[in-house]
């Protein structure tokens, strides 16, 4: 059995596509390839691998309710591979916005459905993520507190004080995650067994009006410190 994990995210580092990909590589037995699709200069690449792997995971970002426009002249490629060379490919995808809502990534999972009708490949679902940085700074966090229960027992904090403390922040790491993992663990026997999964949505758990405060805060403080909102006030007109 062999798998092909495809971050399709732009991003050179730090993705939120590469932290879910990452989780559902624990989930995967077998031969396992990591490739990544950031522009075109990766679609030969693929095209050479993707004829001799059994499944193909996409993980990839929302792009204005779509799928972003390099995976889209891929996917073009790949179909007109196909009805040159058929292939006998499962494929799953994993899709996730920036917005709360999971349901958002709809219209990209309904885009790869009709797509891989197309090209006569075995669609077998896939996971709309919603919320997807807000899970990318918790992996962050994640391993912050490791950090800080280091720092806490060489402070000569008791080890089993530390311990609890990080237990506690780590659980509500996880917590947040518990949608995602849960589909990623079925994803992951799914893709084991080479069988069909459906397409589920799931997003950070947390409610609405809470999200809400919290990325409005993250991106102001983003916009200042990196986005240029200063930069730009400060800019010779
Ligand atoms: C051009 C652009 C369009 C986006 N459109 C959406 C959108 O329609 N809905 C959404 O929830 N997030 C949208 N986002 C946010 C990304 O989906 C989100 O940041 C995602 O986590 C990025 O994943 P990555 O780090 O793997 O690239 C958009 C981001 C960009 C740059």
């Amino acid at each position: 059995m062999k798998t092909v994990l495809i971050n399709a995210s732009p991003k050179k580092k730090m993705s939120v596509s590469a932290h879910f990909l990452a989780l559902q590589r624990i989930f995967i037995q077998g031969e396992v390839i990591k490739e990544t699709l950031r522009n075109k200069t990766d679609y030969d690449r693929l095209l050479q691998i993707l004829p001799e792997a059994d499944a193909v995971v996409f993980c990839l970002p929302l792009y204005v309710d779509g799928v972003p426009s390099h995976v889209l002249h891929f996917m073009k490629k790949l179909e007109q591979y196909c009805h040159e060379h058929p292939l006998r490919l499962n494929v799953y995808v994993i899709s996730n916005g920036g917005f709360i809502e999971g349901n958002q990534n709809q219209a990209l999972m309904q885009v790869f459905e009709n797509f891989y009708v197309r090209s006569h490949l075995n669609w077998c679902g896939g996971i709309g993520i919603g919320g997807g940085v807000m899970l990318n700074v918790m992996r962050i966090l994640f391993f912050v507190y490791a950090g800080m229960f280091v720092l806490n027992l060489i402070n000569g904090a008791l080890l089993q004080d530390a311990l609890l403390v990080l237990a506690k922040q780590w659980g509500i790491v996880l917590f947040f995650h518990a949608g995602v993992l849960f589909y990623q663990i079925r994803m992951g026997i799914a893709v084991n067994r080479g069988t069909f999964f459906g397409v589920k949505y799931t997003r950070a758990m947390m409610p609405s009006f809470l999200f809400i405060l919290v990325a409005d805060l993250f991106f102001l403080l983003i916009s200042v410190f990196q986005g240029g909102l200063f930069r730009g006030w400060l800019r010779k007109k």
